[in-house]
């Protein structure tokens, strides 16, 4: 059971591929392109990722153990592709996403969460779409231009940390390990 105090030291972390610079940057001005006509937050493209997995409120006498188990994780990289750009309603984002979600970028995830819930540490496990979320707020999108695929080899896992700020959340970075 968390008590109040260390409740409060909790952090909300998620671990997630981060998109190199030069693809964050075109898909931003994808983005960008998009909000000029239709509105929405644009996210900056420092903070666009792919989650894998989303722990929620870990608190803080268990983050030390959570970088210890990551560390001995050993987990493949992955090629991806981001092929699609899409809008849900429900949360009003428009995101970068793949078509047909390649099996080793979803066995990757599976594998990750496999080894968090053994150890109680995942709180998510609806199955994973996927996805990069690029705007938010985006309350009415017109026809969405079609994406020019993006690819690339995700060679890093990243342990996240969601901040809330006047902006919205803020994504910090805590640890990253090579994927081999
Ligand atoms: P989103 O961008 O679609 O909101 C940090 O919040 C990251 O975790 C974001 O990529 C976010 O996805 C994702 N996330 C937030 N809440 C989640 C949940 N309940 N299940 C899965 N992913 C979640």
């Amino acid at each position: 059971m968390v008590t109040e105090a260390e409740g409060a030291r909790s952090a909300r972390l998620f671990f997630a591929l981060w998109l190199p610079a030069g693809v964050a940057r075109s898909l931003h001005s994808v983005a960008d392109g998009v909000v000029g006509r239709c509105g929405g937050r644009l996210l900056n493209q420092d903070s666009f990722h792919l989650t894998l997995a989303f722990l929620g409120d870990v608190p803080a006498p268990r983050q030390p153990e959570l970088l210890e188990l990551a560390s001995g994780f050993e987990l493949p990289s992955v090629a991806i592709r981001l092929d699609k750009l899409d809008y849900w309603k429900h949360n009003q984002i428009l995101w970068a996403g793949c078509r047909e979600p390649e099996p080793v970028l979803l066995a990757l995830a599976a594998t990750l969460q496999e080894k968090l819930l053994a150890v109680d540490f995942l709180t998510e496990t609806r199955p994973l779409l996927p996805h990069v979320t690029l705007v938010r707020k985006l309350l009415h999108p017109d026809v969405l231009p079609d994406l020019d695929p993006f690819e690339w080899s995700a060679d890093e896992l990243v342990l996240a940390r969601s901040c809330r700020s006047g902006r919205g959340a803020e994504y910090e970075a805590m640890a990253r390990w090579p994927l081999a």
